[in-house]
This record gives C-alpha cells, sequence and structure tokens, in this order.
C-alpha cells in the first residue's frame, strides 16, 4: 500500500515508518489496558456501540449509558425493532442525537440487507449510517481482526507528538495520510489490539487535557515532542469558528400539575427531541401573555425563572426562561406530568437545564 510521492503531503521528519511502535504498544496494552464493558468481547454490535458512543463522549461518561443500552438492545435485532423514542430516550444527556437515530437505521439494514448479521466488509460497513472511516477502521479491526485503522483524536495526538508534525489534524487530507501510514505497519495477528492500543495510550498516557505522562509512555525512547519538550505544541488544530448565539425564551407552562411539551422537527438540531415551548428571541414578559392567549392558553400567571446558557458545536442559545401558570384549551402540546417526562420523552440536556 505504499504511496505515489504526489500523494503525499509533504509532513516534516515524517518520513520514517511506524513500524518502530509496533511492539512496545502492544506489549504496553496487555499490561495497561483499561478492563472495559465493550471490551469483555469483540462482537461487532458492541464494538460498534461503544464507538459510536465514544466518537464525542469521555469514557467514563460512556460506561453506564453503553451497559443500559445493551440491556435495553442486546443485540442488532432488538435495535431494529425498537421505537426511535425509546432508543432517543437512552440517548438522552449524551447529545449529537443523531448518533442515536443513525443506530437504529443502520440495524434496519442490517436486518433486511444481512439477515441480522453485521457485514464483515469493510464497504459495507463504511455504507451504514452514521458510520465513516473512523467507526469502520475500529468496528473492520477490534471485532473482525482486519488492518484498518481508527484515527481519531487520541491517535492524532499521539502520532503528531511522536513526529512534532506541524499539520492541521482538522485536514482531512492529513488524517487520511497517518491512517495510511498506520495500516502500513498493522500487526496481522494483533490488529484489535494495535488499534486499541494506540486510542488508549492517547487516553491514557498522552493526555489531551494537561501534561502527558511521558515518564510512563511506551514511545518515549523516540519521541521528538518528549525529547524536545514539545508536546503543548501539538496537536496543531486550526482557530475554532466563532459560535453563533441565539436569543430564546423557554416557557415552563403548568397547568394543573402536568407540563406543556411537543416535538421538534425531523430534522435539524436535536431532530426528533422533545422540546418546552419556547421562541428564537427574547420576549419581553408583557408579551409572553399574547404569544399563549393566539395558542388557546389563559395565562393566571407569569414569573421569572433563570437564564441558562448551552453550547452546541456550532452556536449558542441563551435562555431566558419562564414559568407560567397556565389553563390551556384545545392547543398544539402534549401535557405531561413529571413521571411521564422523566420515563418516556427524550428531553435534551438543553432543556432540562431550564427546569
Ligand atoms: N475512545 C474511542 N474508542 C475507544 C475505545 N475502544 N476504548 C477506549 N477509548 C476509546
Ligand atoms: Fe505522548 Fe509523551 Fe509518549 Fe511522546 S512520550 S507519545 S508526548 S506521552
Amino acid at each position: 500500500m505504499t504511496m505515489k510521492a504526489d500523494e503525499r503531503l509533504n509532513i516534516d521528519n515524517n518520513e520514517d515508518s511506524l513500524e518502530w511502535i509496533v511492539e512496545p504498544l502492544l506489549m504496553w496494552y496487555k499490561k495497561h489496558a483499561r478492563i472495559l464493558p465493550w471490551r469483555k468481547n469483540h462482537n461487532p454490535y458492541c464494538v460498534w456501540v461503544s464507538e459510536i458512543m465514544l466518537q464525542q463522549t469521555r469514557v467514563e461518561a460512556v460506561i453506564a449509558y453503553y451497559n443500559r443500552f445493551m440491556k435495553s438492545f442486546p443485540n442488532v435485532r432488538t435495535l431494529a425493532e425498537a421505537k426511535e423514542e425509546t432508543v432517543l430516550k437512552l440517548w438522552e444527556g449524551l447529545g449529537y442525537y443523531s448518533r442515536a437515530r443513525n443506530l437504529k437505521k443502520a440495524a434496519e439494514i442490517i436486518c433486511e440487507k444481512y439477515d441480522g448479521v453485521f457485514p464483515q466488509d469493510y464497504k459495507d460497513i463504511l455504507a451504514l449510517p452514521g458510520i465513516g472511516k473512523y467507526t469502520a477502521g475500529a468496528v473492520s479491526s477490534i471485532a473482525f481482526g482486519m488492518p484498518y485503522s481508527a484515527v481519531d483524536g487520541n491517535v492524532l495526538r499521539v502520532i503528531t507528538r511522536l513526529n512534532e508534525i506541524e499539520q492541521n489534524i482538522q485536514n482531512e487530507k492529513f488524517r487520511k495520510e497517518i491512517g495510511n501510514r498506520l495500516e502500513q505497519v498493522y500487526p496481522k495477528n494483533h490488529c484489535s489490539e494495535f488499534t486499541q492500543s494506540l486510542m488508549e495510550l492517547g487516553a491514557v498516557v498522552c493526555l489531551p487535557n494537561g501534561a502527558p505522562k511521558c515518564e510512563e509512555c511506551p514511545l518515549n525512547t523516540k519521541c521528538r515532542a518528549y525529547k524536545n519538550d514539545t508536546w503543548q505544541k501539538y496537536p496543531i488544530k486550526k482557530e475554532k469558528v466563532e459560535r453563533k448565539v441565539i436569543e430564546k425564551t423557554v416557557l415552563i407552562l403548568s397547568d394543573s400539575g402536568k407540563i406543556a411539551v411537543r416535538k421538534r422537527e425531523k430534522t435539524g438540531l436535536l431532530a426528533g427531541m422533545w422540546e418546552f415551548p419556547n421562541v428564537d428571541k427574547k420576549f419581553h414578559p408583557s408579551e409572553i401573555e399574547a404569544w399563549l392567549q393566539k395558542q388557546n392558553i389563559d395565562v393566571i400567571c407569569v414569573e421569572k425563572h433563570k437564564n441558562v446558557k448551552h453550547i452546541f458545536t456550532h452556536l449558542e442559545w441563551n435562555m431566558h426562561c419562564y414559568k407560567v401558570d397556565c389553563k390551556a384549551k384545545d392547543n398544539i402540546y402534549q401535557w405531561v406530568d413529571a413521571e411521564k417526562l422523566n420515563r418516556d420523552i427524550p428531553l435534551p440536556t438543553a432543556f432540562w437545564k431550564c427546569l
């Protein structure tokens, strides 16, 4: 799998093969791998679900979600047959809810197209909804022992530090090149451990926040960042885009102990999740009554509650919350008690914070 010279990015210091990292990493992993629920076996379904959960979320936060998910949906078929709402409820608080919707969609496809058996072919895996190169590589190597790399932030941090690589790690071409370089040295009978050892080193030794534990690192003998004490410079990320701030008014409407909720649109931000009545502007308190009146809701009392900030990837909500006692006639909302809200309604963290 050698690349032509013109396909290569000009990566400083990085002409040497990564072959040398394989042995020390595997030895280290054997001894130091954390015991995690998805490492008990290498069932592709378990590996897949865990990798999707781990994509934007830390291991410690994922464990409880993962265990609950597996209890409710122990295999592809149970997930495919579940209600989307039930899957979203189990995902509540993890964020990036399209991950959950895609998991379910992919499970349906696996049932229809592959009779419920997770496909082994890399291209078939990659074609499933919500599965990109990272996840396809992780499942192919961890579950099926194939020599495919899975390049995530952990791996990029380790590799850019090892060789003091000055490239922007957001650059897709660069990530691909790192993936190719790794695939050239994948150890045939230990693909699963090699993928995991790279991620693991990035997660527990070559740390993302704060100083890496270089003294404990099996790669410190040849690490340029260690030798030159330059770890702070790597990995290089291009400037973050500025988030748009949206002022919102959020209303906690309550009528005889029940609270108003509604389902969001099928597409866009927080698709398919539920919400409290809200508008994308900052209401003057006097506007609230008129707005509700138009929806057939009589206001008894409006009380300023709190202001809540919630940050998404590309935007930020500045939510001005009000508690409203009201009498509702025929209207567009569902009115639920606290128990139903807790048990059945997938409400994003942004709205839980408003309560
Ligand atoms: N981060 C992403 N995938 C992981 C895994 N399989 N184990 C630990 N941390 C991870
Ligand atoms: Fe990271 Fe330090 Fe290991 Fe280099 S020696 S890979 S900087 S932990």
